[in-house]
């Protein structure tokens, strides 16, 4: 089976009152442990790349990796740039062979974010790539870039259709008070369910995508904060809401912390009870098994896209 996009896949999540997981992938293990867990739970699956992940492992390493889980799966699975910060960013990953590319003009005037977000939909869809664009701004952290709290702006839903419509594009991340990272929230968890319902009500059976939705799972920052981490008042969106926000205009739920939390905290645990090994093996091959564990937990109990392959 070929990389696919994401039409078919959000076109029956929007009907099924579900979302896909997008799993953000860096090296061998974290391909491996997201396609090994979706393979068991017959899932579909988009696997996304950062600027920083392509620069961090190179292009063709991550395509061929990519390309070795389709074999191993047989799955419909969509490779996906995430955060494109350019037009040349993301002409590269088109012509590099990923299905989708997401534009992320979120930091400019909308009329600039309106323009390039177009010109990305321009170059992609004559070559059968989907293109995702982003209105109102996460605060939190990616590629080094922090955006503080301050200056994180909900989505305005009286843009949505303008933006969609002089653009052209396939899918659509909002700001309802996600953020990047493993420190979302300082007190209550709280997101603007309103927003995204507006969202949906002036962008019928459009798919919305909800970036910054890890939940921070408790077990895995306790574990590195045993074992010799520190990462006190971490943070995440809670699982319900997530499962709320999949059963109405969401079909794109985007997880990165999560996989990244699993995977330190087993190595953690693994050097603190081995301190003689040194065969790294040792250390990865259980932090592939809790990727896997937090994806399987993921796409059955949050996303409920188990079966739908
Ligand atoms: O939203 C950002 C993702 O978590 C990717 O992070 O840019 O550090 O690879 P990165
Ligand atoms: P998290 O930091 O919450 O995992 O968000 C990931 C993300 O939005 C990738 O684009
Ligand atoms: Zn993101």
């Amino acid at each position: 089976m070929p990389l696919v996009t994401t039409k078919e896949m959000f076109k029956k999540a929007y009907a099924g009152g579900y979302a896909i997981g997008a799993f953000n992938v860096n090296n061998m293990e974290i391909v491996q442990g997201i396609t090994e867990a979706a393979k068991e739970e017959n899932a579909p699956l988009i696997l996304q790349v950062s600027s920083g992940a392509r620069k961090y492992a190179n292009h063709t390493y991550l395509m061929k990796l990519v390309e070795a889980a389709i074999i191993e799966t047989n799955l419909p699975i969509c490779l996906h740039l995430d955060h494109g910060d350019s037009f040349e960013l993301c002409k590269s990953c088109i012509d590099g062979g990923f299905t989708s590319v997401m534009i992320d003009g979120s930091h400019l005037p909308l009329n600039d974010n309106i323009a390039l977000a177009k010109k990305v939909v321009e170059y992609a869809h004559p070559r059968n790539v989907v293109v995702e664009a982003e209105l109102g701004r996460l605060a939190g952290v990616e590629d080094e870039i922090k955006v503080a709290a301050e200056h994180a702006l909900y989505t305005d839903p009286n843009e949505v259709e303008e933006f969609v419509t002089k653009t052209g594009v396939d899918s659509l991340a909002i700001a309802i008070g996600t953020s990047h990272g493993a420190y979302k929230f300082k007190g209550e968890a709280k997101l603007r369910f309103d927003i995204l319902e507006e969202v949906g009500r002036r962008l019928p059976g459009f798919p919305i995508v909800l970036h910054g939705a890890s939940s921070v799972l408790p077990e895995y920052v306790e574990m590195i904060n045993k074992f010799g981490g520190k990462m006190p008042g971490a943070k995440g969106v809670p699982e319900d809401m997530l499962r709320k926000a999949a059963g109405m205009a969401v079909c794109k739920i985007n997880i990165d912390s999560d996989l990244r939390l699993a995977m330190t905290a087993l190595i953690r645990k693994s050097f603190a009870e081995d301190p003689a090994n040194f065969d790294p093996r040792k250390y990865l091959a259980p932090a592939r098994d809790a990727i896997k564990k937090v994806v399987r937990h993921k796409l059955v109990n949050v996303l409920g896209c188990n079966q739908k392959a």
